[in-house]
C-alpha cells in the first residue's frame, strides 16, 4: 500500500519511539542510516555532523539528494569504506533481510565498525501472541510482506567483548513492540 509521504510522515512519529532513537545519537554522528526509508529520521535528527540514507526505494523527491539519500541494497553497500561514519542505524530493517543474511549483515557491519563507533539497533520484536499477530497483519498490509524477527537473544549470545552493549530494553507503543539494542565497538 503506498502511503503519501506527507500522511506517512504524520503518522509513523506515532508509532516509532523517535525520541529513544535520537537519544543514542552523539552531536558529533556521521550517520549510516541502512534501510532510512522516505528519510523520516533525517526530518527529526538534531545536532549531527552529516548523514547518508540507504535504502532499496528512495521516494522520488529524494533522487536529486545525492549527498543524503543512495538507492541500494543495504547488504551490498556496506561493502564499500565505512570510514566516514561513527553512527549506524538499523531502525525496522532487519525483519526485512531474509533470515540467513540477518545475522551475517550485522556481524560483517559490525566487522567494519572503527572503535567507538555506535551502532543503534531497532526492530519490532513482538512480546506476545496478540502484538505478534498485529505486526505481522501490519506488515503484510503494508509492505505485502512476512516479517522475518531477528533473534536478538541468539544474536546476544555471539556478541564477542569488543562490543559494549551500551542498552538492550523493550518499549511497547500502541500494539507495535520495539527492541532496542545499541552497541559500541570497543
Ligand atoms: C519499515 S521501513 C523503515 C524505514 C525507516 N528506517 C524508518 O524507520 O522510517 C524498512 C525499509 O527497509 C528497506 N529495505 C528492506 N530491505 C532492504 C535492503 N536489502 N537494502 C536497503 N533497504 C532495504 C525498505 O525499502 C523500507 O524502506
Amino acid at each position: 500500500m503506498a502511503i503519501p509521504k506527507s500522511i506517512y510522515f504524520k503518522l509513523r512519529p506515532l508509532i516509532l519511539p523517535i525520541d529513544e532513537i535520537l537519544s543514542f545519537i552523539p552531536h558529533n554522528a556521521h550517520i549510516l542510516d541502512l534501510g532510512c526509508g522516505k528519510g523520516l529520521l533525517l526530518e527529526h535528527i538534531k545536532n549531527f555532523k552529516s548523514y547518508k540514507g540507504v535504502d532499496l526505494n528512495i521516494p522520488s523527491d529524494k533522487y536529486k539528494d545525492e549527498i543524503n539519500f543512495v538507492k541500494g541494497d543495504c547488504i551490498n553497500f556496506i561493502d564499500r569504506g565505512l570510514e566516514d561514519y561513527n553512527t549506524f542505524l538499523l531502525i525496522d530493517l532487519l525483519h526485512h533481510l531474509k533470515p540467513k543474511y540477518q545475522f551475517i549483515f550485522v556481524k560483517k557491519l559490525i566487522n567494519r565498525m572503527k572503535r567507538g563507533d555506535i551502532l543503534i539497533i531497532k526492530d519490532i520484536y513482538p512480546k506476545n501472541f496478540v502484538t505478534k499477530f498485529w505486526n505481522s497483519f501490519h506488515d503484510f498490509i503494508i509492505s505485502k510482506q512476512l516479517i522475518n524477527y531477528f533473534d536478538f537473544n541468539s544474536f546476544e549470545n555471539t556478541l564477542t567483548n569488543n562490543l559494549i552493549i551500551l542498552d538492550k530494553f523493550h518499549k511497547r507503543i500502541f500494539l507495535y513492540d520495539h527492541f532496542f539494542f545499541v552497541l559500541k565497538r570497543n
